[in-house]
């Protein structure tokens, strides 16, 4: 870990210790991963205006995040199977977020349950919620967040059928996650990644076990969620979530104008601007492109969240710049995860603090909570 000094290189060593259908599950997009590509590409494309002469060396990188105070603009992202990347995964994770003052985002599909992270970590996070067929087991899921004192529910709206990654179909990843034949030689050259996994509390689904389904037999994971997912999911399923869930929401998976309006009309704490990193439908516009259209459409009526390519402080800057309010990162702790387990996450974290904090020098901005269009270059104002 000493030597890393950027996410990438977290990314590098991930890929080294963690078996290649878990780490492909992680890194990989849907179909041609057109729209995971432009994510970065785009994101690249923005370029930042380099200021001088301004004082800056006072500058404030904490905010508030649905109403939470929080050290960093940043937000660790739902994962599915990050208990896969390091044993106890999201524990870890959780822990290293709440340590450097962020909010955790446990997805439904961890492996480490609401109650398993609950119980490990002192405040409280996050929870991801998929609208499944079985309504009473989400109305159970949401009874337990409850219970768990989540301070925030986070339904997911793009992602009622699976975008098929053809990486997890090669793969052969199943529900519950197997190890079979063709990896278990991968599996033997990764000892440090399968010890964590063996001394890890679970080894599948730690929220769904023995309550959904299908689970009683392994499937391709496609299969599975199409058989649990539901296709019929509409905005009268957030009604009759916020009928059941006294808390803060947050709606993720908003990419087109129309139903940001529509998602900033139900009253929501904040909207994820998202294309699932480019994980759903390819061909989808990278998030970053469709970021500026919403924050024109709807950025005074709800708090805009972004997700979708974060992979340095710089692209925290603009993100923030075209209207976001902070950022969720994905891919890039799980690559610390993976590279280090808490350490790794840390490590993420911090490299995207400072990194921000520099480009928020160089470009003569104090604080996140102030951070404009001016910023950026090539744009016309
Ligand atoms: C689940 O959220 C996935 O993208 O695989």
């Amino acid at each position: 870990m000493k030597h890393v000094t950027s996410i990438d290189d977290l990314r590098t060593l991930a890929r080294r210790r963690v078996p290649k259908a878990f780490f492909e599950y992680a890194d990989h997009g849907s179909y041609t991963q057109s729209t995971m590509r432009a994510n970065r590409i785009d994101l690249d494309a923005i370029k930042l205006r380099q200021r001088v002469g301004i004082d800056v060396d006072r500058r404030d990188l904490t905010t508030t995040i649905a109403g939470e105070a929080a050290a960093l603009p940043l937000v660790l992202a739902p994962i599915g199977l990050s208990g896969m990347q390091h044993g106890d995964g999201e524990i870890l994770a959780c822990r290293a977020a709440q340590a450097a003052g962020i909010p955790y985002t446990l997805s439904t599909m961890s492996i480490d349950s609401i109650e398993d992270v609950a119980s490990a970590v002192e405040k409280p996070f996050w929870f991801q919620l998929y609208v499944m067929r079985d309504r009473g087991f989400v109305r159970e899921l949401i009874e337990r967040a409850i219970a768990a004192k989540c301070s925030v529910l986070m339904p997911t709206l793009d992602l009622n059928i699976l975008g098929q990654r053809h990486c997890d179909v090669k793969n052969g990843m199943t529900v519950p996650p197997e190890i079979t034949l063709a990896n278990l030689l991968d599996i033997a050259s990764k000892p440090a990644w399968a010890w964590s996994i063996l001394r890890g509390k679970r080894k599948t689904f730690g929220n769904l076990a023995g309550h959904v389904t299908g689970m009683d037999g392994v499937t391709s994971l496609a299969t599975w969620v199409s058989r649990q997912f539901d296709p019929t999911m509409t905005w009268k399923d957030i009604e009759w979530i916020r009928s059941i869930w006294p808390g803060k929401i947050v709606l993720k998976g908003i990419l087109d104008v129309e139903d940001a309006k529509i998602a900033a009309a139900t009253g929501v704490s904040a909207i994820v601007v998202s294309n699932h990193g480019g994980r759903q439908l390819d061909g989808a516009p990278s998030s970053i492109a469709a970021l500026p259209a919403i924050a024109d459409a709807v950025g005074d009526a709800v708090e805009l969240l972004f997700d979708g390519g974060i992979r340095t402080g710089a692209d925290v800057l603009r993100a923030l710049a075209l209207g976001a309010h902070a950022c969720l990162i994905g891919r890039a702790y799980v690559y610390g995860l993976g590279a280090g387990g808490a350490a790794g996450v840390t490590k993420a974290i911090e490299i995207l603090r400072k990194e921000l904090d520099v480009a928020m020098a160089l470009t003569g901005t104090t604080s996140v909570n102030h951070v404009g269009r001016e910023v950026i270059s090539n744009l016309t104002r």
